[in-house]
């Protein structure tokens, strides 16, 4: 899905976040568990207020575990659970219910002593484009979609997907936009397939992913493009790699854009692996 964010835009999203807040007990916001803190909204704080929230770190199966683990005790010290899913494949999404129920257990329990009527918690979805929030709330729903026609509050009928007993999802996740202002997260936003058709220059984002992975995965590197060495000069990457995988121009020299594409492709597809962009280090390195 392609959305041109315009500010108008933005202040629609945001508006249309805000006013189904008034309706959920919590907020699922999906990030990208290869890229979390690059896949999320700059504004998400300000946006979700108070509201409790559950954080899911979709595209487990595409991620570094090693850094997952790593990215969920990041969560937990800022006082956020935070899960590992695999919205396509399912796995994970059964903790989901259980976390929602943890995370809102005082509130919850807090109705029950007043004498209130035990219901199902009311959860909706946010993310920015192509974490996989359709995909999530398709897996979850399966035949569960359930029509409440008089939500107070909302005009449009809100369609609630029933997730067991326990949990009441709004059928429609709330969209958000992604962070334009650094340059790196543009790069990371493009090879993980978050933004597709991009105003990054091509060349620029496969060199950012060459050099990632020279930096970070060199073995597996070398090994995807048959290389005894990877060499240190920016063109000599891209004619080793273009040379291997025969991305040559009529006559013999390497095309560069079809070079790039293939290393784009390569990285999106996980062909070099599962593979994590964010790095706890660079936050850690910032805030000193
Ligand atoms: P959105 O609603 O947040 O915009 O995202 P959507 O569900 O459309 O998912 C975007 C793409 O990510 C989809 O691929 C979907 O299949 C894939 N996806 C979602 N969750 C997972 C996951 O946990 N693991 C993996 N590996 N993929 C996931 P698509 O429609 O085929 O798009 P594309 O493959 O053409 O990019």
């Amino acid at each position: 899905m392609t959305i041109q964010w315009f500010p108008g835009h933005m202040a629609k999203a945001r508006r249309q976040v805000t006013e189904k807040l008034k309706l959920v007990d919590i907020v699922i916001e999906l990030v990208d568990a290869r890229i979390p803190l690059s896949s999320r909204n700059p504004m998400i704080e300000e946006i979700i207020g108070q509201k409790p929230r559950l954080v899911l770190l979709n595209k487990a199966d595409m991620a570094d575990p090693v850094k997952t683990n790593q990215w969920i005790s990041y969560f937990e010290e800022q006082g956020i659970t935070a899960l590992a899913v695999n919205a396509q494949g399912g796995k994970g999404l059964h903790s989901i219910v259980q976390s929602a129920k943890d995370i809102l257990k005082e509130k919850f329990d807090r109705m029950k002593s007043r004498g209130m009527r035990p219901r199902a918690i009311r959860a909706m979805i946010v993310g920015i484009p192509n974490v996989g929030k359709s995909t999530l709330i398709n897996r979850l729903a399966k035949k569960n979609i359930a029509k409440t026609g008089n939500t107070p509050g909302v005009t449009k009928a809100q369609q609630w997907i029933k997730v067991g007993k326990e949990l009441e999802l709004l059928d429609t996740p709330g969209i958000l936009w992604p962070k334009f202002e650094d340059q790196q997260v543009g790069y990371k936003l493009a090879l993980t397939g978050a933004i597709k058709d991009t105003i990054l220059n091509l060349q620029d984002i496969a060199l950012y992913g060459l050099r990632f992975l020279e930096a970070h995965y060199p073995e597996r590197l070398k090994e995807r493009y048959s290389l005894e060495e990877i060499p240190d000069e920016v063109i000599a990457k891209f004619d080793a790699v273009g040379k291997k995988r025969g991305c040559l121009m009529g006559g013999g020299e390497v095309d560069y854009d079809k070079t790039s594409e293939v290393i784009i492709r390569d990285i999106r597809n996980v062909q070099l692996g599962p593979m994590t962009f964010d790095m706890i280090e660079e936050i850690e390195s910032e805030e000193e």
